[in-house]
C-alpha cells in the first residue's frame, strides 16, 4: 500500500491573534497564512481583528493597514493598487484573485488569505514565481521579425489585425489562472500553464510576427500544451476577465489545421 507523508512545512497551525483596538464597532477577522524561511517551523495562520471603519474597502487596504499599524513582519507583494501590476495576486476566501480588486464586504465571515496555491513560498503571501517566469521566457514573448531592412517607422497593422490581440494584451501576468489549473498543479514542471500559453498565442496571433511556424513547433508537445484538459478553472479565475482556455484551444486548432 502506498503511504503518503506530508512534506515539511505543509501542516498549517494556529498562530497568534491580534485583537481589535478598544472601542472598535465594525470588527472583521483576517486569518492570514504566515511562514518564514528564517524559522524552522511549520506555517501558521495569524488572526488580525481589524476595525473596518479605519481602513479602505479592499483586502489590500487591510493588508497595508496590518503592515503599517499592527504587525510589520507581514510580507506580501503589491505595487499599483489598481489591478494593473499583477503583484498582489493571492488566494482570498478560497479563490485566486488580486487583493487590490477584492472588496472586503464580498467575504461574509472571516477573510482567509493564503499565497497562490501550489507554488513554493518565499515568505508569507509571496510565491516564488521563478519557474513560471522561466516558462514565460521559453515561449519568447516578444516580436520576432526578420524582414530586412526593418521598416523605418512602426510595423503597421490593420484594425482587424490589431483586434485579434484583444483579450490577450490585457494580461497582467498575475498567474491567478496558472495556479488554479489542476493540470499545472500536477505537471507544472512540464506543462506551460494558461498564463504562458495565453502569452504564446498572443504572439502567434500577431500579424507582424514572422515566426508563427517555429512558435507552433515549439508547443507541439504532449505536456507543454496538451496537458490542458479544458477544465476551465483558468478562465474562471482570471481577475481581468480574460479567457486563457480559449487561447489554448486556438493554438490546438492551428496545430491541427497545419497537419491538414
Ligand atoms: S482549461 Fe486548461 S489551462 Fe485552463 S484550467 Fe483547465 S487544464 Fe488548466
Ligand atoms: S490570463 Fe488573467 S489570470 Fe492569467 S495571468 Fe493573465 S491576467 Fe492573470
Ligand atoms: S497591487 Fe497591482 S494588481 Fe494589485
Amino acid at each position: 500500500m502506498v503511504e503518503f507523508s506530508l512534506p515539511r512545512n505543509s501542516k498549517v497551525g494556529k498562530g497568534r491573534t491580534f485583537k481589535a483596538p478598544a472601542g472598535a464597532k465594525n470588527v472583521k477577522a483576517f486569518k492570514i497564512y504566515r511562514w518564514s524561511p528564517d524559522k524552522n517551523e511549520n506555517p501558521v495562520t495569524d488572526t488580525y481583528e481589524l476595525d473596518l471603519d479605519q481602513i479602505g474597502p479592499m483586502v489590500l487596504d487591510a493588508l497595508i493597514h496590518i503592515k503599517n499599524e499592527v504587525d510589520q513582519t507581514l510580507t506580501f507583494r503589491r505595487s499599483c493598487r489598481e489591478g494593473i501590476c499583477g503583484s498582489c495576486a493571492m488566494n482570498i476566501d478560497g479563490v485566486n484573485t488580486l487583493a487590490c480588486l477584492k472588496p472586503i464586504e464580498e467575504v461574509k465571515k472571516a477573510v482567509n488569505i493564503y499565497p497562490l496555491p501550489h507554488m513554493p513560498v518565499v515568505k508569507d503571501l509571496v510565491p516564488d514565481l521563478t519557474a513560471a517566469y522561466a516558462q514565460l521566457r521559453s515561449i519568447k514573448p516578444w516580436l520576432q521579425a526578420d524582414t530586412n531592412p526593418p521598416p523605418d517607422a512602426e510595423r503597421r497593422q490593420s484594425r482587424e489585425e490589431r483586434a485579434e490581440l484583444d483579450g490577450m494584451w490585457e494580461c497582467i501576468l498575475c498567474f491567478c489562472c496558472t495556479t488554479s489549473c489542476p493540470s499545472y498543479w500536477w505537471n507544472g514542471d512540464k506543462y506551460l500553464g494558461p498564463a504562458t500559453l495565453l502569452a504564446a498565442y498572443r504572439w502567434i496571433a500577431d500579424s507582424r510576427d514572422e515566426h508563427t511556424g517555429e512558435r507552433l513547433d515549439a508547443l507541439e508537445d504532449p505536456l507543454k500544451l496538451y496537458a490542458c484538459r479544458t477544465i476551465m478553472n483558468c478562465t474562471q479565475a482570471c481577475p481581468k476577465g480574460l479567457n486563457p482556455a480559449k487561447a489554448i484551444g486556438k493554438i490546438k486548432q492551428l496545430q491541427l489545421e497545419r497537419k491538414g
